[in-house]
């Protein structure tokens, strides 16, 4: 019988983040292979004692694939473990293709993305209601070209809340396009380096000054960049918006609203 291959969201960094069915397949698989470059040797610990273990950094894509195939023949069960969750910025569908082709069963366990933690440091909600209500996620061009349409200065169009992975050592261009493409320069943003770990940094402040604020404090990777007026603090003065959602007057499915409001 064939062994099966579990996808592994492994969080942005804090063993604490795992989510309970990641510590259950974790201390369950056989074979683990794992992004030591992004991910904590603290969750490597959670495997079993006799599971075998494989760093993908210096691995290529036929390696980890022959570790992958190659354990499940064997009835085995491998967690493949990715950086926050595995559908953002990974290898996943050529992993997934590869499985697809050998006919080997494979499931998803989603992580929490560093693009949460981060929000989660910066203490902010990135849909703020009238505000924005849109999250773009995206990168600055890099290896990796951008398809068409998804230029920086495009998305910028939308001001929504914009969120830049894997740009930290490229924030002069990318910030020259998002404000050619449409945002204020003052529009709030900050950058946040390794969410959720001891060493973690938090850089608030206005989308012009990501650039020498990263520069100034060494950040050329593991960082996201977060921009967008739902990053303003004001917001979460009195004067701030509020959701429709817990309106004593907004009737849904389970609460019926009352007319006079209160
Ligand atoms: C290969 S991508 C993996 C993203 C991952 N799948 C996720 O959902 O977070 C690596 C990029 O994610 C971001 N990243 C990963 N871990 C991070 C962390 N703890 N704090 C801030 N950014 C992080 C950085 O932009 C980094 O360049």
């Amino acid at each position: 019988m064939t062994g099966k291959v579990y996808f592994v969201g492994a969080g942005p960094g804090d063993p604490d983040l795992l989510t309970v069915r990641a510590v259950r397949v974790l201390a369950e698989a056989d074979v683990v292979i794992w992004a030591d470059s992004l991910i904590s040797p603290e969750v490597v610990a959670l495997c079993r004692s006799d599971a075998q273990v494989h760093g993908s950094a210096s691995l290529t894509r036929e390696e980890i694939a022959a570790l992958m195939t190659g354990a499940a023949a064997e009835g085995k069960t491998v967690a493949r473990l990715h950086s926050g969750d595995p559908s953002l910025y990974g290898a996943l569908l050529e992993e997934m293709r590869v499985l697809d082709e050998a006919g080997i069963e494979y499931e998803i366990v989603p992580g929490v993305s560093s693009l949460f933690a981060a929000a989660a440091a910066l203490k902010v909600e990135l849909t703020a209601p009238g505000v924005s209500q849109t999250v773009i996620v995206t990168r600055a061009p890099g290896r990796t070209p951008m398809p068409e349409g998804e230029d920086l200065r495009a998305l910028a169009r939308h001001r929504s809340t914009l969120a830049l992975f894997l740009s930290a050592a490229r924030l002069r261009e990318a910030v020259a396009a998002l404000v050619e493409g449409g945002y204020a320069p003052d529009t709030p943003a900050a950058i946040v380096y390794r969410a959720s770990w001891p060493d973690e940094m938090v850089l608030r402040g206005t989308l012009s000054e990501m650039p020498r604020l990263a520069r100034e404090a060494g950040i050329t990777r593991q960082a996201i960049v977060l921009v967008g007026k739902a990053l303003d603090p004001a917001l979460k003065g009195p004067q701030g918006p509020t959701s429709s959602l817990y309106d004593p007057s907004f009737s849904h499915l389970f609460r019926r609203g009352r007319k006079d409001g209160r």
